[in-house]
């Protein structure tokens, strides 16, 4: 049966890499016979202040029960009054359809690629952010808003529940890659409440993955340390929001969020594809976008959805690319989105059908 993915481009540079990533998509789907159909939504800041809509309840339920899954770029807009598109539809989306795995690995793929001085070159570190809870809940509220008495609460959620199943999910990675190191990353010393609990969930489940190194490191200490050794890092698992900013210096020390793709998943799922980055509003417009986070994402969409052939053609062509020099500026190239899209889809595209 075809499968179907739904792609919304959203802000900024979101649409001017999805375009590319589509691309490369549609020239793996060609190569390796896939019966996978795209199909372009219209969501973003562009429709919310057209229409004064964000998503509705039915378009959510539509995406999450007609679709094995999304791809989308980026939402962010600075016309839109507190990025209320960005949590109605990212986050709701997440909540809704219960994606707790955000799986976001940063792979340096060259040397040259790590703005660090002397980079290892084994910097491999999956980062698993707790995707459902913590404090991007929106529990709390504010009291007596807008006076000098003003209160802002928002709360920080962990539940057994979900504090289980995304340890265990990353425990499930290392075994199944042969990662030996699985480092828990809270702030237990500040925040004890959530951090006896994610303690004890840590050694419980760790102690049914007999072969698996097992630590714990406090988040300040974990900045730190992945940009002075990543090179020891394996997996890390941590709560929402410090694996929100974990995954963006991960990024950035193994080549930038230009590179870095994630995916949202709960296992047997639709399942959403959004590169780490926003919507970079700074050069949207002038062509100096790296689209490779975005073409990293349809690797990880076809891997997903059982498509590791086509998966594997879409990293190969990608790592041509770093390979040859096809680079955008933020990589030390003079290449422009378009291009390094579009040579990415060519030789994806080689070799003919089934090749
Ligand atoms: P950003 O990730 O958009 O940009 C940070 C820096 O990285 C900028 O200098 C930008 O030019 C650069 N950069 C990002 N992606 C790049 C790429 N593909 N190629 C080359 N350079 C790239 O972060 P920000 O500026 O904090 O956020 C802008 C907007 O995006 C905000 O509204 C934010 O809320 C939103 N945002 C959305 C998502 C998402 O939808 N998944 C993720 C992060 C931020
Ligand atoms: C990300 C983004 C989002 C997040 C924003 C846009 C709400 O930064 O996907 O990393 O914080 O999860
Ligand atoms: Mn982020």
């Amino acid at each position: 049966m075809e499968k179907r993915v739904a792609v919304v481009g959203g802000d900024g540079i979101g649409p001017e890499v999805i375009r590319e990533a589509v691309g490369v998509a549609e020239a793996a789907i060609r190569r390796h016979g896939i019966q996978l159909s795209l199909e372009t939504w219209d969501l973003g800041a562009e429709r919310y202040l057209r229409e004064g809509v964000t998503i509705t309840e039915d378009e959510k339920a539509r995406l999450i029960g007609e679709y094995d899954g999304m791809l989308l770029g980026a939402l962010g807009d600075v016309r839109v009054p507190d990025q209320i598109h960005a949590r109605e539809i990212l986050l709701a989306l997440r909540f809704e359809a219960d994606l707790y795995i955000n799986f976001r690995p940063c792979t340096l793929y060259l040397p040259h690629l790590s703005p660090l001085k002397n980079p290892a070159a084994d910097i491999d570190i999956t980062v698993f952010r707790e995707n459902t809870e913590g404090l991007y809940t929106n529990l709390g509220g504010r009291f007596k808003a807008g006076t000098p008495d003003e209160i802002a609460i928002q709360e920080s959620v962990n539940t057994y529940k979900g504090v289980e199943r995304i340890i265990r999910a990353a425990f499930e990675y290392a075994v199944a890659q042969g990662r030996e190191r699985v480092t828990l990353v809270d702030k237990a010393n500040a925040l004890p409440h959530a951090g006896a609990l994610w303690r004890r969930v840590f050694r419980d489940v760790g102690a049914g993955f007999p072969d698996q190194r097992k630590d714990a490191m406090y988040v300040d200490a974990m900045a730190m340390d992945l940009v002075r050794r990543p090179e020891e890092y394996d997996v890390l698992v941590t709560s929402n929001l410090f694996g929100d900013i974990l995954s963006d210096l991960g990024a950035q020390v193994t080549g930038g969020l230009g590179l870095a793709p994630s995916a949202n998943l709960h296992p047997g799922r639709w399942a959403l594809f959004e590169p780490v980055h926003g919507s970079a509003p700074d050069i949207a417009g002038t062509g100096a976008a790296n689209p490779l986070a975005a073409i990293r994402c349809v690797s990880l969409l076809f891997e997903t959805l059982g498509e590791a052939e086509a998966a594997r053609t879409v990293e190969g062509a990608l790592g041509d690319a770093l390979a040859s020099g096809v680079l955008t500026p933020d990589l030390g190239g003079s290449h422009s989105t378009e291009e390094v899209g579009g040579w990415i889809a060519q030789r994806v595209g080689e070799g003919g059908q089934g090749a």
